[in-house]
Parts: C-alpha cells; structure tokens; sequence
C-alpha cells in the first residue's frame, strides 16, 4: 500500500511541474506546424519565391559537387541535374537574386566541365553545348564551387588541440558580468557557426540579435527560462530556420535538425571566443509563438528553434554540474530484430 501511495504522490507532482495539453490541443499545435510547413516549404507545391529556388539551386549543385567529391566518379554523372542548375541561376541572377550560390553553382559547373575535359571524358550529350557556352558566359571567380583538395595532414593539424578541455569547459553559463556583447563579436560567432553541416548545403538557418538592454528585456518577457541571469546578458539571440528551404515531406523536422545543430555551433563558437553562452528554450505552444511573432519581426515562414544568451564571463562563477551518463547508457551496436 505504501508503494501505491508513494506513486500517486509522484503522479500527482508530476502533473503539477509541467502543464498538459489534451489529445487535441495537442493536434491544434501541430496544425499550426503543419500549415507553415505546407505554407512555405514546397512541398505540395511550388513555391515561387526567389529563396525556394536558391534552395533548389543549392541542393541540386550540392549533387554535383557531391559527384566531384566521391571516389569513383563516372562520366557525364548528374546529367538530369545540369538544365535544372543552368536554368536557376539564369533565373536568380537575372530577377536580381545573384548569391554565393549562384556564384558556387557556376563555379561548380565549371569544375564540371573541366573534369571532364580534363581526363578526356565526354560531357553529357544532351547538355553539352548549353553548358559549354554557360560556362564561358561564367566569369572566373573566387567563388567556392566544385570540390577542392585536403590533406589528412591539414586535419591532424588542425586537430592537435586538446579536445576534451575545451568541451568539458564549456557550460551553459548563468553568471554574467552585464557588459554588452559588440555585434562584431555575434557576427564572428555567426560566421563559425556557418559550416556547420546542413541538408543539401542548403541555407535556412538564420540569427536576430538583440544587443540593446531594453530590447534584451522586452524579448525576455516573452521567455521562460532566464529568471537570474537574463538581465545580465550582453546580447539575446533567436535562431531560426526558414520553411521555404525545403520541399519534401521527408523533411518535416528538418528546420529543427539543422537549427538545432547551428545552435550548438553558436554555443561553441561563443567559447572558443571566451563568452558565456545559454541556449534557451523556445518550447512554446502556437498561442505563445504567435504573440512573439505579433511584437517583433520573425516572417511567419521561419520557425524558431531556440533563444541564445550571450555574455561577458566573470573571474569565478558557478555551474550546473549538468550530470551526463555513462557513455554505454547511450551508446548501442545496432541489432537486426
Ligand atoms: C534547446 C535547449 C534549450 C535550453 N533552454 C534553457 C533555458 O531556457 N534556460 C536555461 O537556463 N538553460 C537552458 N538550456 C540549458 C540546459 O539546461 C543545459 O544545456 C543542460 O543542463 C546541460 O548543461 P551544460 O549545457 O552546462 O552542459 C537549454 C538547452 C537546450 C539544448
């Protein structure tokens, strides 16, 4: 009897530390994802709008380079991907939506062709005069594109750091000293977080900075997560993810894989800088993300993935220990059933 009792107990508590949501609020909030989703990616169908195409143009130059970077690439590879780049970035430079990706899908044409050329293979019969003259109407540039060489010897350099001080120093960080953190530090901070893998090298990650202290303030009303240290913050990120990157059902989840992984990029950029960094929560129902989204200017085609405080570092401060598990409560060979 007295189990039953301790078990009702920690029901009960249980119910009273996180608030509940019946089968159809539950349903209602994932309309409200679904109908973004449908909205703005190009899923069910085309999306019009310039960065939906730079999307495509990325992923299906990622195709090519991809080619270009593997072990056995065979003659004339992506051959079905070559019109679809051609007439994307004639498209987006000619409305005036030239990018590095544009830039990148000539450049890695270019390779293309010459790889081909190169080893004596043939082109691509159906394509081959088109992407003759796209590639000599391609101005030569520094733009990355293609595939390019590195040594193992360039990661063992690279790598010779040590590895475990600089995580096992990092923390989400609580104390800080108040002082402002200048954009150019966010923009450093940005710019690392950059090469962090996303699908298809597509580009929907995206950063709004709060860096002023009454602004700082009005967004953390809209916050739960930051009582006893978000007044001390020197700048308040939101990272987002936009909709119009992607275009398969398969990739539902994907704005919060890649959002989720840039975020964690911040955070370590944000060390190897010296800052303090808190990711902070945006676990919020439709109703709440909405009233954000009617103060402050997120479009309704990005979801966000998560608030990231930012800030100076006192001499001595306290941390969550933050336990971890021992490494085989995670790690599993996988089994056939
Ligand atoms: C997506 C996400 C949201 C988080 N939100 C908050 C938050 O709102 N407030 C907070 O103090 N910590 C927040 N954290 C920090 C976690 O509590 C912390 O990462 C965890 O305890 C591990 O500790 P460590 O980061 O110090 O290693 C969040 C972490 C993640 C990944």
């Amino acid at each position: 009897m007295t189990s039953t009792t301790e078990l009702l107990d920690l029901t009960a508590a249980r119910l009273a530390y996180t608030p509940k949501a019946d089968r159809e609020e539950v349903q209602r909030n994932y309309a409200y994802d679904l109908e973004r989703f449908i909205t703005h990616s190009s899923t069910t169908s085309i999306n019009p709008d310039p960065e939906a195409l730079e999307s495509v143009l990325a992923s299906v130059a990622h195709a090519l380079e991809k080619g270009l970077a593997v072990e056995e690439t065979r003659a004339g590879f992506g051959a079905g991907r070559l019109p679809l780049t051609m007439q994307a970035v004639r498209e987006l430079e000619s409305t005036g939506h030239a990018s590095s990706i544009t830039a990148g899908a000539r450049a890695c044409l270019r390779q293309y062709v010459e790889y081909h050329d190169n080893l004596g293979l043939t082109l691509p019969e159906g394509s081959e005069a088109e992407l003759r003259a796209f590639v000599a109407d391609s101005p030569r540039s520094a733009a990355t594109g293609g595939s390019i060489t590195l040594t193992k010897r360039e990661v063992e350099n690279a790598t010779n750091f040590d590895y475990d001080e600089f995580i096992n120093t990092r923390y989400s960080i609580r104390h800080y000293t108040g002082a402002a953190v200048s954009p150019s530090d966010v923009e450093l901070a940005v710019s690392r977080a950059l090469k962090t893998p996303r699908v298809c090298n597509r580009e929907t990650r995206r950063v709004y900075a709060a860096y002023d202290s009454d602004l700082r303030d009005h967004l953390l009303s809209f916050h739960h997560g930051n009582r006893g240290f978000g007044h001390k913050l020197g700048a308040v990120l939101i990272v987002t993810s936009d909709l119009r990157g992607f275009d398969m059902i398969g990739e539902r989840n994907q704005p919060w894989i890649d959002g989720g992984l840039f975020a964690m990029s911040l955070a370590y950029a944000f060390h190897a800088a010296g800052l303090g960094a808190c990711m902070m929560n945006w676990s919020e129902d439709a109703d709440h993300d909405q009233r954000l989204r009617a103060e402050f200017d997120i479009p309704d085609n990005e979801v966000i993935i998560t608030f990231l405080g930012v800030g100076h570092l006192p001499e001595v401060f306290e941390v969550a220990a933050s336990p971890r598990p021992a490494v085989n409560d995670v790690l599993r060979e996988v089994q056939l059933r």
